[in-house]
């Protein structure tokens, strides 16, 4: 299979922004689950996006998901992508540029609005310092809002505050002197799957955009549990970068401890996996579906 395009991140999330779909992101921290993404993107012929927070990297290695995900793409020639997911803190970002990240979200959203905006800017220069052959510029995602949770079933409710939500006019202050080229905004969005029902501020998301220039991405974290007609509204109102980790884990376990019991006496991993990663690339089917990114490459 060789689907090979020569297309650079900001170029897709220019075409999803213009055309009104969103790139999937999904979280991994072994190889079934980058196999199945990249499986499902394969399928139904998707740019995806494939993150590792820093837990998850710290487990499967930084420099090795990189070069897993790089050798994937020049084999199948589809656009798929690694990002540094939620990284806490500038060295944790750098390290991540430095182990050749395609993507890196710098996550400093805990810290106060000064301190956000300045780490924020010293990874955009020294991310925007490399520039590659294959993906051109490293794209980098900024966030500003409290978001709350975990990429877990959890039992407890967790309410929002909308006072802790994204303000658009800071919003468009953040983007524009930072220089990044995606926004990560809490609009209602929880990670994980609480006791509550997830409800996102869709006139919210509509209000940043216009405060955003046309260029600039918009990634909705925490979809997990999302209802699917928001996520479509959320879509419809300008976001063109969706995150789910919790529902791809929950299938991976799901299926995992399945296999175990249908197969006591297998000690081959990698039959015990192959039913785990079809249920894994079914649910990232599933959702690009939903995200409208089919045959987008
Ligand atoms: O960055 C990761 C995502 O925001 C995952 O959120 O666990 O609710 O799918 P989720
Ligand atoms: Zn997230």
């Amino acid at each position: 299979m060789d689907l090979t395009s020569s297309m650079t991140l900001q170029q897709y999330h220019e075409k999803a922004l213009k055309e009104g779909w969103a790139i999937g992101h999904f979280n991994v921290s072994n190889l079934e689950q980058i196999r199945a993404i990249v499986e499902a993107a394969a399928t139904l012929k998707c740019p995806v996006l494939i993150g590792t927070s820093e837990g998850e990297r710290k487990y499967i290695g930084p420099r090795q998901a990189a070069v897993v995900v790089k050798s994937l793409r020049q084999e199948t020639g589809l656009p798929v992508f690694i990002n540094a997911d939620h990284s806490k803190s500038v060295e944790s970002a750098k390290a991540a540029v430095d182990a050749g990240y395609d993507s890196i979200h710098i996550d400093l959203s805990a810290l106060p609005y000064e301190e956000n905006l300045k780490g924020t800017k010293e990874v955009v220069e020294y991310a925007k310092s490399k520039v590659y052959s294959d993906i051109g510029e490293i794209h980098v995602e900024g966030e500003l809002g409290l978001l709350l949770g975990e990429s877990k079933i959890q039992k407890e409710v967790i309410e929002v505050n909308p006072e802790q939500f994204t303000k658009p006019e800071e919003a468009h202050e953040f983007v524009e002197k930072t220089g990044i080229d995606r926004l990560a905004p809490a609009v209602g969005n929880i990670h994980g799957i609480p006791a509550n029902v997830k409800t996102i501020d869709i006139e919210l998301i509509k209000t940043i955009r216009k405060h955003m220039a046309s260029k600039t991405g918009l990634t909705l974290h925490g979809a997990s549990g999302i209802s699917d007609d928001q996520i479509i509204g959320a879509i419809k109102a300008g976001v063109n970068n969706i995150h789910i980790n919790t529902e791809i884990r929950v299938a991976y376990v799901n299926a995992l401890k399945k296999s175990l019991e249908e197969n006591p006496e297998e000690t081959t991993p990698y039959k015990l996996y192959s039913s785990v990663i079809a249920a894994v690339r079914h649910k990232v089917e599933e959702k690009l579906r939903l995200f409208g990114s089919i045959n987008r490459v």
